[in-house]
C-alpha cells in the first residue's frame, strides 16, 4: 500500500485490535468455581452445538503467550479480555483471592504490555458463578450486585497499576434477555417481571463497581467503561404507529443500559411504562443515585446487527406474562442482506447512526467499537494450498463497517478504535465453535492457530492507520 493515497485515514493513536473473553476463551484449567455455563455443560452437554464445551475452549490459560505474540504479529495495538470472577476469587463473601489466577492475569497482563498491545480488561462477560445464583437467585439479588462491587474493587487493586482501561460488563441487555426472556442463557427462566429487576440490578452493579473503582488511588489515570451491543432499532414505515414501536424498540433494547450509563438516569417514560404494566423494578433513591453519580468515562460499542420493527399486528399473547415485544413486532424487511449462517442482517450503514446518535443524544463521550464481526460457519471451505482461510468476505464485511465508521468520525464522532470479535476462533456459549469470527483460525483437534487472509490484511491497515 506504500505510496498509495489513503482514503480512508483513521485518527491518530487510533486502538486496532480485537476481543474475546475469559470463559471463551481460557479453558476450565486450575479453575475452582463454575460459572453458569460451565455448569450448564456439566449437566447438559447436549444444547451445546457438537457438545462441544468450555472445558479447552483456546486453551488462552496455556497458550496465552504465543497467543499474544500472534496477535501482536497481526498489528494490534490494544485488545481485551475479560477476568473471571470464577478464576480469580476463592471465596466470593470474604473476598480470598486464588493465587493461580492471580498470577495468571498478571502475566496475561504483563504479556500485552511487553507486546506494545493496551490491555482492556471486562469484569463480566455473562460468567456468573453458580454458587451465586444457586444461593441467592444470582442477578436477582441485590446482594450479589455487592459481592460483584466487591470482586471489582479486588480486580482494581490487583491490576489497575497496570491496566488503564476497565469495563464493567459485557452487553448486560443480553444476560436479561438470555437468562429471563430467551432460554439461552442458564437458568432458562421465561418471566419478564424478573427480567426488569435484573436489568435495574446489572445497571446498579455497573454504577457500584464504578463507584468502587474511582476509591482506588492508582486507577487516577484510568478510565473506566461499559461495553453495550447496541441494535438500532430501524421502523418498517414512517407512520406514527412505527415509529412508536421502533422508540418502543430502541428504548428496551438499547437505551435501558446505554441511557444509565452515559446519563446517569433511564430512558425517559420507561418506568412509568413499567409501573402501569406492573413490572416496575424495586429500586431504592439511594441507588437510583449511586446510578446517577457513577457514569462511565467511555463507551465501548459491540455493532453487529439493526433490528427492524413495527407496530404489532396480532394481540400480544400473555400466556407467559409480560415481556417488552408487548410494545412491538420484528419485522423482515424484503431484500435486506443477511448473514445466512448466524442469521443476522448485514446493515454497515448502522454504525454512522450510532456514531451520530452518540455525538448527538450522549454528550459526544469517546468510544470505540468495541466488537464487531461476521461468524462463518465450515471456513476450512475455503483453505487455500498454504493453508490458510481465504476469508475475504470477512475482509469485506470489515472494509465496509470501517468506512461507515470513517464517515461518522468524519462528522465529528469521537470513536477511538476498532476491535473485531475476536482474534482467535473463540468457544461461544450454546453455539460453541459453530460459526468462526477470528482473523486467526483454530484446529479445534489439535488446537493449532493459523493466521487466516483477514488477518494479514488488517496488518496492513494497521501500518497504515487506514485503508
Ligand atoms: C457477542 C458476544 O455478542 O457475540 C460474544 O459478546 C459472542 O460473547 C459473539 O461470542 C458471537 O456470538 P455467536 O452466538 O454468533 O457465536
Amino acid at each position: 500500500m506504500e505510496g498509495q493515497r489513503l482514503k480512508y485515514n483513521f485518527p491518530e493513536n487510533f486502538w486496532w485490535g480485537a476481543a474475546t473473553s475469559g470463559p471463551q476463551s481460557e479453558g476450565r484449567f486450575n479453575k475452582k468455581h463454575r460459572n453458569v455455563f460451565d455448569y450448564w455443560y456439566d449437566i447438559e452437554p447436549s444444547e451445546f452445538f457438537d457438545e462441544v464445551g468450555p472445558n479447552i475452549a483456546s486453551n488462552f490459560y496455556n497458550s496465552y503467550k504465543s497467543d499474544l505474540k500472534m496477535m501482536k504479529s497481526i498489528g494490534f495495538n490494544s485488545f481485551r479480555t475479560s477476568i473471571q470472577w470464577t478464576r480469580l476469587i476463592k471465596d466470593f463473601e470474604t473476598l480470598e483471592v486464588d493465587y493461580d489466577g492471580v498470577n495468571f492475569y498478571n502475566s496475561v497482563i504483563d504479556e500485552c504490555i511487553k507486546n506494545e498491545m493496551t490491555p482492556v480488561m471486562n469484569l463480566h462477560h455473562f460468567d456468573l458463578p453458580i454458587e451465586l445464583y444457586e444461593k441467592y437467585s444470582g442477578w436477582e439479588s441485590k446482594y450479589v450486585v455487592e459481592l460483584f462491587a466487591k470482586f471489582a474493587r479486588k480486580a482494581f487493586e490487583l491490576f489497575g497499576d497496570r491496566v488503564k482501561y476497565w469495563t464493567t460488563f459485557n452487553e448486560p441487555i443480553v444476560i436479561v434477555q438470555g437468562q429471563y426472556i430467551g432460554e439461552f442463557h442458564y437458568p432458562k427462566i421465561v418471566d419478564g417481571k424478573k427480567a426488569m429487576q435484573v436489568a435495574f440490578n446489572l445497571n446498579l452493579a455497573s454504577a457500584r463497581a464504578i463507584e468502587e473503582f474511582r476509591k482506588v488511588e492508582h486507577n487516577k489515570d484510568g478510565k473506566i467503561g461499559i461495553i453495550l451491543n447496541l441494535t438500532p432499532a430501524y421502523p418498517r414505515s414512517n407512520s406514527k404507529e412505527d415509529l412508536l414501536a421502533a422508540d418502543y424498540a430502541n428504548k428496551f433494547h438499547n437505551e435501558l443500559f446505554l441511557d444509565p450509563a452515559v446519563l446517569g438516569k433511564f430512558p425517559d417514560g420507561i418506568e412509568e411504562t413499567l409501573k402501569n404494566d406492573g413490572v416496575l423494578w424495586e429500586a431504592t433513591s439511594e441507588e437510583l443515585n449511586i446510578i446517577k453519580s457513577n457514569k462511565v468515562d467511555f463507551l465501548g460499542v459491540n455493532y453487529y446487527q439493526p433490528i427492524r420493527v413495527k407496530a404489532r399486528e396480532s394481540e400480544f399473547d400473555y400466556s407467559n406474562g409480560w415481556f417488552p415485544d408487548k410494545y412491538f413486532e420484528a419485522y423482515e424487511m424484503p431484500g435486506r442482506r443477511m448473514n445466512p449462517h448466524r442469521g443476522w442482517e448485514i446493515y454497515p450503514e448502522a454504525i454512522y447512526d450510532i456514531a451520530i446518535n452518540i455525538k448527538d443524544n450522549y454528550g459526544n463521550i469517546p468510544w470505540y467499537i468495541s466488537e464487531n464481526g461476521m461468524g462463518v460457519q465450515n471456513e476450512e471451505r475455503f483453505l487455500n494450498a498454504e493453508g490458510v482461510i481465504e476469508d475475504d468476505y470477512r475482509i469485506d464485511f470489515i472494509t465496509e463497517h470501517l468506512q461507515f465508521l470513517h464517515k461518522g468520525i468524519e462528522e465529528g464522532s469521537s470513536c477511538f478504535g476498532y476491535h473485531l470479535w475476536t482474534p482467535i476462533d473463540c468457544w461461544s456459549w450454546i453455539n460453541a465453535y459453530r460459526n468462526r469470527y477470528g482473523f486467526i483460525s483454530l484446529d479445534l483437534k489439535t488446537q493449532k492457530k493459523t493466521i487466516k487472509k483477514s488477518g494479514y490484511w488488517f496488518k496492513e491497515v494497521t501500518e497504515n492507520n487506514g485503508f
